[in-house]
């Protein structure tokens, strides 16, 4: 019996149970496998502490969901809280005063203290104020390779972007498609990202991003990506796919040798229970320099008048932060933790190379923390023009990229 009572209070004392358990609407875009796996842990800690997450998956990935997730906060109608990428995305939200200011949380929690690095949390702040919680790092600047592809075509697995455009020929040879692309704009656009900081490296990449530098899009460094990433065209022939995670799913059946891709593709490895080094390759930086960039995601909280749904949006945006919850997520996830004081041990080899890379500091930022979404929508859409047309010349886009950049905010 006194065993008994002893074990309930232990239990009690340790979920902190809410004065008021509160529902809560969570807006996301993360359906694929992985993507719902990781976002699963989430709901499980939110829940455990008492409350309810009710869950807003939006399908079709984040340019879909972002306008309805704006929209919705614009048009009165806002959910308790919702993912977006930390950067420019909330921008006008937050000026417009719909968002909920963390900041006492976060200097009551010590997060500046804890958050690595810490453009993360600038990612968050607006005039001095923190208006989100960061969640993740997630790195664009990666390509996957199937080891079942080129074991088909008798070739090794490169171990770079050249090595990769010259072993396209064998693959093809036994009928497999060297690069998987999807027809969602921002796959094009973000691969073409990471193809320039590959190849013109990233001072040059920043100069355009962060400056605004019409003269670098036209400049020599520019038209040598330009002209790779168009040659690159041919290589995703025969490729009829739609989503990101489809395009991840011919990798892993071998059905394609490659995807440039971001780091959240680990998390569709993983459920397919492949495993790093052996079914699949990474190579950050394309293997050519071994960098990665620390956009990700973050939670903002609409602002809203109710004290029950205030008081569980904070309980939200700690937990969020918290160790336990940033280990069970981003292994699950395939992104980093936003705190370097977490134990990842059990993290596979491609996050080990990339909290290496981390540590290191070989670094960038995403290009929507520097970016507008109207911006990135521009050039998105231009870029998946320019890989579905054959017939657009690099010279052509690159003037069009240009005019793009000049007019950026
Ligand atoms: C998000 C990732 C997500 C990916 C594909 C990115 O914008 O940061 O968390 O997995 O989109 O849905």
């Amino acid at each position: 019996m006194k065993c008994r009572f002893l074990i309930a209070a232990a239990l009690a004392a340790s979920v902190a149970v809410p004065a008021t358990a509160t529902e809560l609407e969570v807006t996301h875009w993360w359906t694929s496998g992985g993507e719902a796996a990781a976002v699963a842990e989430f709901a499980k800690a939110f829940n455990a502490g008492g409350d309810t997450w009710i869950d807003g998956a939006i399908a079709g990935s984040g340019g879909v969901a972002r306008p309805i997730i704006v929209s919705r906060i614009i048009g009165g109608e806002p959910m308790g809280a919702t993912q977006l990428n930390h950067g420019r995305q909330a921008e006008e939200l937050i000026e417009a005063g719909l968002m909920t200011d963390l900041t006492d949380l976060a200097v009551k929690e010590g997060w500046a203290d804890f958050v690595n690095p810490t453009s993360l949390l600038d990612a968050c702040t607006v005039d001095g104020r923190i208006y989100c919680a960061p969640v993740n790092i997630h790195s664009w600047q990666w390509i996957w390779l199937s080891h079942a592809a080129y074991e088909k075509a008798g070739v090794p697995v490169p171990t770079n972007w050249d090595e990769f455009t010259a072993s396209a020929p064998a693959l093809r040879a036994v009928g497999v498609v060297p690069l998987a692309m999807g027809q969602q704009s921002w796959q094009t656009s973000g691969a073409f990202g990471v193809l320039t900081v590959a190849l013109a490296g990233p001072e040059v990449w920043l100069k355009v991003v962060k400056d605004k530098d019409v003269d670098t899009v036209m400049g020599p460094a520019y038209t040598a990506v330009f002209e790779a990433f168009g040659a690159a065209r041919q290589l995703s022939d025969g490729a009829d796919i739609q989503d990101w995670n489809q395009a991840t799913n011919m990798v892993i059946t071998g059905q394609a040798g490659g995807q440039i891709m971001g780091d959240w593709a680990q998390g569709e490895f993983q459920v397919a229970n492949q495993v790093a080094g052996e079914d699949y390759t990474c190579l950050p930086g394309l293997g050519v320099n071994k960098i990665i960039s620390t956009g990700g995601d973050a939670f903002y909280f609409p602002l809203v008048d109710d004290a029950d749904i205030k008081a569980a949006q904070l309980r939200m945006a700690s937990q969020l932060m918290s160790k336990e919850v940033q280990v069970a997520f981003n292994l699950k996830k395939g992104s980093l933790p936003i705190r370097g004081d977490v134990d990842l041990s059990s993290a596979n080899d491609c996050m080990k190379q990339g909290l290496e890379i981390l540590a290191s500091g070989n670094i960038l930022p995403d290009g929507n923390q520097h970016l507008s979404p109207d911006t990135n929508t521009q050039l998105e859409d231009l870029m998946v023009e320019f890989w579905n047309d054959k017939s657009i010349t690099p010279a052509e886009v690159q003037k069009g990229y240009a005019s793009i950049i000049a007019d950026a905010d």
